[in-house]
């Protein structure tokens, strides 16, 4: 975990975590990237914390194993339910997780009322209220879990009639309630934020946390001596269907790229990998 060229592992339930992948890769373009997702298992914002959790040891000790010297949670909910217990497991491997900009958004609201939306994962986490404690101050915080929005970025719906009505659904009321502030609590929702700001008046302003997670790897590596150098490379798996993960790269990522295979089980009895992830 120490070689400075060794990758930074990302993981979310599926391709969401491509938002911050792409930030990643624009501020530190050196440094090699394994990104996971786990699309067998998503959406995790309807799943239990003790699930995810479990997803999160299984795709930690797969990034273990592959040599990463730092892991992304690029997803909000695995951060809220799983981020603390991998930091138990592994007290010595950076470990950067992510959560609503509820800091930024109370700076940036001149209204005084900020809107959330998040998994109802992210939103019922106590790491949330925690959040909201901290930083929300004097600022009215309204929350809003969008279940089935996840599973539409999922299937390349960026822009149809039915997400648009969906999305309607869920920020009209924000904004007759005064938000002038909207987060992007979930790592997928920023594929969306087109459709979103033609949805909003101009001067709504819609804040995710993608930029800052890539500056906080880089300053976390930098202040460890752990940035990379010279070519880079970046390698995909899926625990769905590595199929289907390949036709959306070019979309949500800009280029096509082979996907492999992620199965997260003991698959080679005696063999020297714990994980079939692929014939590599
Ligand atoms: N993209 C994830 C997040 O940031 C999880 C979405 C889901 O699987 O429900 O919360």
């Amino acid at each position: 975990m120490s070689d400075c060229n060794a990758p930074v592992g990302v993981f979310d339930s599926g391709v969401g975590g491509l938002s911050v992948l792409r930030e990643i890769r624009r501020r530190l373009p050196h440094e090699s990237l394994l990104y996971l997702a786990d699309s067998a298992h998503v959406p995790y914002g309807e799943k239990s914390p003790e699930y995810i959790r479990e997803r999160c040891r299984t795709i930690a000790a797969f990034f273990v194993e592959q040599g990463a010297k730092a892991l992304v949670v690029a997803c909000n909910t695995a951060t809220a339910a799983g981020v603390t217990e991998l930091r138990e497991l592994y007290p010595d491997w950076p470990i950067i997780g992510m959560e609503p900009a509820v800091k930024p958004a109370a700076a940036a609201t001149r209204s005084g009322v900020v809107g959330v939306l998040a998994t109802t994962g992210t939103l019922k986490s106590a790491r949330f209220a925690a959040l909201l404690d901290r930083f929300a101050g004097d600022v009215r915080v309204i929350t809003q879990p969008c279940p089935g929005l996840v599973e539409r970025i999922e299937a390349g719906d960026l822009d149809s009639l039915a997400l648009r009505v969906m999305l309607q659904g869920w920020v009209e009321p924000l904004l007759a309630q005064g938000c002038d502030t909207l987060i992007l609590g979930c790592t997928h929702y920023p594929f969306i934020r087109p459709l979103l700001s033609r949805l909003v008046p101009r001067d709504i302003r819609l804040i995710d946390t993608g930029a800052a997670v890539a500056r906080h790897l880089a300053e976390v590596l930098t202040e460890r001596g752990r940035l990379a150098g010279g070519e880079s490379s970046c390698r995909f798996y899926c625990s769905g269907d590595p199929q289907r993960m390949a036709e959306v790269l070019p979309i949500l990522w800009g280029e096509q790229a082979e996907v492999e295979l992620f199965s997260g089980r003991n698959s080679r009895r005696g063999g020297v990998s714990q994980f079939d992830a692929g014939d590599n």
